[in-house]
């Protein structure tokens, strides 16, 4: 049966759900997204992410349509409708469509397109995150603004296609020798002496939601941390990998471009950060 989808101001079933050939995300990328993971029906960490909708929308000059009450009210309303359970809920917002085709934004009154539509995903009991998956690298080939949440996922398209084709469960993107991130994750390491290391913010890479929390949560419990970029070799020298998403909350990596990490089995640390982010998940849920 047909899922429901949220389009500018209407509930449609997922088939029904359009928008015209002269959106601007359609055309152009002129848009934003956010992904938030569903868990027993409720939103996680969904705050953050629409903080971080709201500062990417800004950073393009993109005013959004709704005011954040109003998406977590459609949010939920859509995450009811379809009875999701488990499973991720996607969000869109772009400058909307103009009479034509024209590079600067439009100069009359366009109002930006929401679509919003859900998938259903397991995520707690993603078997990959018993096994651990190989990640890939790449070179990272996008734009200088990877701090924007933009549609604009060329890149990532390629880069995962790659992963897939390989059989690996990611790609990491290399850039001037040091890992930045993930195609659609940010990129752990457990030193040998027992330190988390992972890139810092910057307009390398995206803020990661699942990053921010898990580096919360990892420094309650007084875990060392060092935010800094590192490299394949040390990666490879590594303890351990992990990955973190809000579709996949943390997964170990277990091996980069084949060669094995650590014992080449998902470490202690990733699978307690795992554990300690799925107890947040579902204590602190809306
Ligand atoms: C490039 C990139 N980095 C990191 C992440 C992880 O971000 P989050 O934890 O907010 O899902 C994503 C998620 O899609 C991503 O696309």
């Amino acid at each position: 049966m047909d899922s429901i989808a949220y389009v500018n101001g209407s509930f449609v079933p997922l088939s029904d759900a359009k928008v015209s050939v002269l959106d601007r995300g359609f055309l152009f990328a002129d848009g934003i997204y956010e992904v938030s993971a569903v868990l027993d029906g409720k939103l996680v960490d969904n705050a953050s992410h629409l903080a971080r909708l709201e500062r990417s929308v800004g950073e393009i000059k993109l005013k959004l349509p709704e005011t954040v009450e109003r998406i977590t009210e459609l949010q939920k309303e859509l995450i009811a409708r379809n009875k999701l359970a488990n499973g991720l809920v996607y969000l869109q917002v772009t400058r909307g469509a103009d009479t034509a085709r024209d590079f600067p934004f439009p100069k009359g009154e366009v109002k930006p397109t929401l679509v919003m539509f859900t998938s259903e995903k397991d995520i707690i009991n993603a078997a990959s995150a018993k096994t651990g998956i190989n990640v890939i690298t790449v070179p990272d080939i996008r734009w200088e603004r990877r701090d924007i949440k933009s549609v604009a996922l060329l890149a990532q398209v390629l880069a995962k296609q790659a992963a897939a084709e390989a059989g690996a469960g990611e790609a990491w993107m290399l850039e001037d020798g040091l890992v930045t991130e993930g195609g659609s994750s940010s990129a752990f390491i457990l030193t040998q002496n027992d330190v988390i290391v992972t890139r810092q913010n910057s307009n390398a890479i995206l803020p990661g939601c699942t990053r921010k929390a898990v580096l919360a949560l990892a420094a309650e419990r007084q875990l060392r941390i060092e935010e800094r970029a590192f490299t394949v070799t040390e990666a490879l020298a590594a303890k351990e990998a992990f990955i973190t998403s809000a579709s996949s909350f943390v997964q170990p990596v277990v091996a980069i471009d084949g060669k094995q990490v650590g014992s080449g089995k998902p470490g202690p640390m990733a699978t307690r950060l795992r554990e300690i982010y799925v107890e947040f998940a579902k204590a602190t849920g809306v």
